[in-house]
């Protein structure tokens, strides 16, 4: 059964949207698993073996997510060849925005001087950088934007729970960022969008939104952190991305020997290699990003994707497949093309 329920295919229409410029920040601060260590009961060998984690990155005290994004939408901009007068839109996926209202979207094209821009956040938890290439997607395939900068930006470190040791060993902070236009280097193939609000309660901030306004009460109970249920979100990550990505398969008629490497959401390495071996991608195709900078949510995929760019690992005639699972629950798939011009 095809659980992708919103999917954009070849064929669908005749335009097709690229990645026309990609761009990430890590900032410089790190917590190491021996940093963890002074801080709850656990050790750097039980964290490397479970998660594949050995450091991540923590914004400094005066960086919000909206500095983190600005940096890497900067970096996408420049390698984009664009100028920030040029953008029509832009997306902002974040679980962590620097406050509940305004949009973070609005603080960063004010500090980028995207004058025309209309600017906007979305929520899909770790999914959220997929679903805003889904949105971004649509939006040029059907002319409504020519170039739409999206943004997966997260302080997650603000929202972990250092008395936690089932979670303060996962997330980090960064930001990955892209140009989406109608020409580029990296076509988007196939996009596929899927949920399951059944679960919604396995991985939650309880308080702070409407339905448990912030008080002393809820500061005291730690519920401003956010909580997952570790064993049970491990399972239904496998199981969604696994399905997330047989569909875009058999939508697109590729095979798991026509893609050249995975693109995961960066969550655990254990996660990543069941979910390669259950698509039958080999696990050396499958970009395992994950010890140098933990779980970054929807900044993980734009980050591990520009950071494997980097070695020159991607070439021309490629197919890479990008996949996300997160809170909501969410999961999302890609397909993207690298083109002969790249
Ligand atoms: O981005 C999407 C959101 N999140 C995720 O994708 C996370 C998915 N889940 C996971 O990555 C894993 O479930 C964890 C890494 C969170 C946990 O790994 P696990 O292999 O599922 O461990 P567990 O929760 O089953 O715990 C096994 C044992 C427990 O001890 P007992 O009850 O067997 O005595 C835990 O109390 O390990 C203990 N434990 C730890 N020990 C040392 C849990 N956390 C730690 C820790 N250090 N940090």
């Amino acid at each position: 059964m095809v659980r992708s329920g919103s999917q954009i295919r070849p064929g669908d229409t005749a335009r097709a949207a690229c990645i026309r410029g990609l761009g990430h920040y890590l900032p410089t601060d790190t917590i190491t698993n021996h940093d963890l260590e002074s801080l709850v009961k656990t050790d750097d060998a039980w964290i490397t073996s479970r998660t594949g984690i050995r450091t991540r990155h923590r914004a400094a005290a005066t960086q919000a997510t909206s500095d983190l994004a600005i940096v890497a939408a900067r970096r996408a901009l420049d390698d984009a060849g664009l100028d920030a007068n040029e953008l029509d839109m832009i997306v902002l996926a974040t679980a962590t925005p620097d406050s509940p209202v305004p949009a973070t979207a609005s603080l960063v094209q004010d500090a980028l001087g995207a004058r025309r821009a209309g600017a906007m956040d979305l929520n899909a938890g770790c999914s959220g950088f997929l679903y805003g290439l889904h949105t971004a997607n649509a939006l040029v395939m059907s002319d409504a934007a020519r170039h739409v900068l999206l943004i997966g930006s997260e302080t997650l470190t603000r929202v972990t729970d250092y008395e936690d040791r089932r979670t303060c060993i996962l997330f980090g902070d960064g930001a990955g960022a892209c140009v989406v236009s109608g020409e580029g280097p990296l076509q988007v193939r196939y996009s596929g969008v899927g949920c399951d609000g059944s679960e919604a309660d396995l991985i939650t901030i309880a308080s702070g939104g409407s339905r448990s306004p912030a008080s002393k009460e809820t500061v005291e109970a730690r519920e401003h952190f956010l909580r997952l249920d570790g064993g049970r979100v491990f399972r239904q990550a496998v199981r969604h991305m696994v399905q997330a990505g047989q569909d875009a398969l058999d939508a697109t008629g590729l095979t798991p020997a026509d893609i050249a490497w995975v693109i995961p959401h960066q969550a655990n390495e254990r996660i990543l290699s069941a979910v390669g071996e259950q698509i039958g991608v080999d696990v050396p195709k499958i970009v395992i990003d994950v010890a140098e900078t933990g779980n970054t949510s929807s900044a993980s995929v734009p980050i591990a994707l520009d950071r494997a760019r980097a070695t020159g690992c991607i070439s021309a005639g490629q197919h890479i497949m990008l996949l996300a699972f997160g809170a909501g629950l969410t999961w999302a798939c890609q397909i993207l093309r690298v083109r002969e011009s790249n």
